[in-house]
């Protein structure tokens, strides 16, 4: 069954669930956008239908169709996914943030088609932050007292400041969610292909877990390891 009403870890429970790249635009035939393939995203969706959930998949720009039996609502921007996670999440059990949403947007939105004159300077392009919509969304629930599980992906590359880990730690604690799974990044790596390896952080001290192989492997983890957290916390 692909609703909620069947046997499973997550039946009876509402998944929600972003996938996909946000598109910020520029005018009317042009956007921002990111690699995003969705892969990850949709990966989730379908484990999370064969563990019995109810799929709300929110989806932003993707490479790839998002499974069938989802409860499928399709966004643009990340001001539109703001809008659709924080409603959605309302009577969500479990909230996955897999999206890759832009950090920023363009701080003008042309009605008309941009042109180029002649003799006159390329524009300059000026950018404004973009909300952090994981971070409302635990905001949104610490407020609302809600039993409810959520769960951020970061996409890391170790630098002169620290290593992946340390990196996705920080991160963590900024955005407060109860797990973080953490991809490491390089050139050529995990966006757009088929295999990754993630390790999923606690934000209540439990050991880091590993998980790899295919992205619907490491879906699984996320899944099973998500409905272990939601009977331990509100059994
Ligand atoms: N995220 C979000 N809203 C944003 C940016 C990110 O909800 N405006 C979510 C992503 O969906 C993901 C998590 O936050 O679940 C981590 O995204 P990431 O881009 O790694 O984090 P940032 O806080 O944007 O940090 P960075 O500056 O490293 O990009
Ligand atoms: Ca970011």
């Amino acid at each position: 069954p692909a609703d909620g009403a069947g046997p499973g870890p997550l039946a009876g429970k509402v998944v929600t669930i972003s996938a996909g790249g946000t598109r910020e635009a520029l005018d009317p035939v042009r956007f921002l956008g990111n690699r995003s393939s969705g892969k990850q995203g949709a990966a989730l969706a379908s484990a999370a239908l064969a563990a019995g959930a109810t799929v709300r998949f929110l989806a932003a720009h993707m490479d790839i169709e998002p499974p069938a039996g989802v409860e499928l609502v399709r966004v643009e921007s990340a001001l539109e996914l703001r809008e659709a996670a924080l409603k959605a999440a309302v009577d969500s059990d479990v909230v996955i943030m897999a999206a890759a949403v832009a950090d920023f947007r363009p701080a003008d939105v042309s009605d008309t088609k941009i042109k180029k004159v002649d003799g006159e300077e390329a524009p300059v392009v000026r950018l404004v932050r973009n909300p952090d919509i994981l971070q409302e969304l635990v905001e949104a629930r610490n407020a609302a007292d809600r039993q409810q599980l959520i769960i951020g992906f970061a996409a890391e590359t170790g630098d002169a400041h620290g290593d992946v880990l340390q990196h996705a730690t920080a991160k963590l604690k900024r955005k407060r969610c109860d797990l973080l799974v953490v991809n490491h990044v390089g050139v050529g790596k995990v966006f757009g292909q088929d295999d990754n390896s993630v390790v999923i952080l606690s934000g209540h001290g439990a050991e880091p877990q590993t998980a790899s192989g295919s992205k619907a492997d490491v879906a699984a983890a996320v899944v099973d390891r998500a409905a272990v957290e939601l009977s331990a916390a509100f059994p």
